[in-house]
């Protein structure tokens, strides 16, 4: 079964979309067929994959808008294994015409539906915000990963994400799992480690992955230059996190 899983947190860069990207490429380096999804106008994913934001023609825009079409028209391959479904910036505007939709949270799910046994692994990229568009990505994933930088105000955000989440799970999408807390960004200073330890060792801490991502300025140039930091250094100590985060998450998943 495809594991779809929105990567939430309505607090602004904390490292979604860096995952998105990272993860998704160390999946498909595993055999996993992988597509990602960018759902934010910001356009980071698709601009970190080294793709144009003005130059696309089939966007998730398109997909939101023209639910019944199925997203397969809007898929661009870009790496071996690895898919995209591209933003564009001006999807601001689909956030309100979106508004005036009947079952206007349901939009993602209902077209990546005829999708569903092509993947192995959809991963969705949401803006910082509980809006539309992360309900669409909630309402259309069977998991949450959360990416959360140690931070003495971060466990605040989770309270107001875990409480959507649970509506979410009422009230449309019953499956919807928690997959992980995932601590990216991470430095090693005394701050960072109370914290980490305060959330492991709290009601959550089952919660937590195992692996944490280091706060690596390799990752940043990765991005930068459009690329998954494993092609752009695969030593150093950011490509090594996710990679170990991919064999991580993959263990999740029954063997077929
Ligand atoms: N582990 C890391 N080490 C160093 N820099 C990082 C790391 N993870 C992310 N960054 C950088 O931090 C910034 C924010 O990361 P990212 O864009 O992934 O966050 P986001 O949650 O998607 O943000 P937004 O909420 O705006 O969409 C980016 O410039 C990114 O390159
Ligand atoms: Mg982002």
């Amino acid at each position: 079964m495809t594991r779809i899983i929105a990567l939430a947190n309505q607090k602004g860069g904390v490292g979604k979309t860096t995952t998105t990207l990272n993860l998704g490429a160390a999946l498909a380096e595993r055999g996993r067929r992988v597509l990602l999804i960018d759902l934010d106008p910001q356009s980071n994913l698709t601009m970190g994959l080294g793709l144009n934001p003005y130059e696309q023609d089939a966007t998730a825009y398109q997909v939101l808008l023209n639910a019944d079409r199925g997203a397969g028209f809007a898929v661009q391959p870009v790496r071996e294994q690895l898919d995209l479904i591209p933003a564009t910036l001006d999807m601001a505007a689909a956030e309100v015409e979106l508004m005036m939709s009947l079952a206007r949270e349901s939009m993602l799910r209902k077209a990546l539906h005829p999708l569903r046994n092509n993947y192995d692994y959809i991963l969705i990229d949401p803006p910082p915000s509980l809006g539309l568009f992360t309900l669409n990505a909630l309402v259309a994933a069977t998991e949450v990963l959360i990416p959360l930088q140690p931070h003495p105000y971060a466990l605040k955000g989770l309270t107001q994400l875990r409480q959507t989440i649970t509506l979410i799970q009422k009230d449309v999408n019953p499956g919807l799992q928690i997959g992980g807390i995932l601590f990216t960004q991470v430095q090693r200073n005394n701050l960072a480690v109370t914290l980490e330890e305060r959330l492991r060792g709290s009601a959550l801490g089952t919660l937590v992955y195992r692996t944490t991502i280091p706060q690596n300025v390799r990752i940043t140039e990765s991005s930068a230059s459009g690329l998954p930091v494993i092609e752009y250094d695969r030593s150093c100590a950011g490509a090594t996190a996710y990679l170990e985060l991919a064999e991580e998450v993959d263990s999740g998943t029954a063997e077929s």
